[in-house]
């Protein structure tokens, strides 16, 4: 196992993402504490899949885009595990669209709060516990392929996801001698919807099922969020020892094959 006795935190993985990482990171071996705005059954089913591992799960109910809200979530998470050893930077809000022309400041600050400072914040606490703590550590954040180009409506979105790139370049930089990484995993078209059953995640979309997106797509199918958290498993553990202040496209090829043509005809 990989990640054998670590203590993680992941915020946002009430479904999708982030209950892919907090899941897989149970499987390696990891006890895994996360953080999410809503409370409710799916929340409390990732706890339930992290336990059902063997290993500690909790969920502490937080607010990561006030630094009031990180410093109640840290204390939490500080007095049940005892230390951080992984911190996985992941919420978003779920409107992640708004045009530059009509763009409200209300929304402009939400999306900055949560997905800059909020991140920033998060990373900086942990940072700050992880040198105390004297042994190193992994700090992981969540970008996007629209860290990379433009889409239509996703001027605040893709600052922010650009933003994470850069951060993490300074945080390796600043943080440099105590063994402590910062990288950002850059995820296409990934599959956030909460699964049927028992399973963890839907099947992959295929070309038949989505074939304006995926038809530029690499591997030809959509992503899922196991595929982001084997990535994440491969950043968080010493397979990744030698990868610091990186970006890393877990995005099936979009970003490498697709043209700019044939990505804006799907969005038309
Ligand atoms: N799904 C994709 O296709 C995709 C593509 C590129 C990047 N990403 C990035 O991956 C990450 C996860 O995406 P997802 O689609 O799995 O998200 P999701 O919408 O499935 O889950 C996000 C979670 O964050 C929580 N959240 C929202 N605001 C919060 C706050 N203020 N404090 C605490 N928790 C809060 C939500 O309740 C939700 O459970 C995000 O950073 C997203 O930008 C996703």
């Amino acid at each position: 196992m990989l990640l054998e006795g670590k203590k993680a935190l992941i915020t946002g993985a009430r479904k999708g993402i982030g209950r892919g990482i907090a899941v897989r990171f149970a499987q390696e071996g990891a006890d895994v504490g996360i953080a999410d705005i809503v409370d409710d059954a799916e929340t409390q089913k990732t706890v339930d899949l992290i336990r059902a591992e063997g290993r500690s799960g909790e969920l502490f109910v937080a607010d990561v885009s006030t630094t009031s809200g990180i410093g109640s979530l840290y204390e939490r998470h500080l007095e049940k595990f005892g230390r951080i050893d992984i911190l996985v930077n992941n919420a978003i809000m779920p409107d992640q669209s708004a045009g530059f022309i009509d763009m409200t400041e209300a929304y402009w600050d939400r999306m900055i709060d949560l997905t800059l400072k909020g991140y920033f914040f998060m990373a900086q606490r942990a940072a700050q516990e992880m040198v105390k703590q004297g042994s190193g550590g992994r700090i992981l954040s969540l970008s996007s392929v629209h860290g990379y180009r433009a889409w239509p409506n996703d001027t605040a979105y893709g600052i922010c996801k650009a933003g994470l790139r850069r951060m993490v370049q300074s945080m390796s930089a600043d943080l440099a001698g105590h063994g402590i990484t910062s990288n950002c995993i850059a995820p296409g078209y990934i599959d956030n919807k909460i699964p049927e059953g028992d399973s963890l995640e839907s099947p992959p979309m295929t070309m038949e099922q989505m074939p304006r997106l995926v038809a530029y797509v690499g591997s030809h199918r959509g992503g899922v969020p196991s595929d982001i958290a084997k990535m994440a498993v491969v950043l968080c553990s010493e397979l990744g020892d030698y990868v610091n202040g990186e970006t890393v496209l877990v995005d099936g090829g979009m970003i490498g094959a697709g043209t700019p043509e044939a990505i804006r005809s799907v969005t038309d």
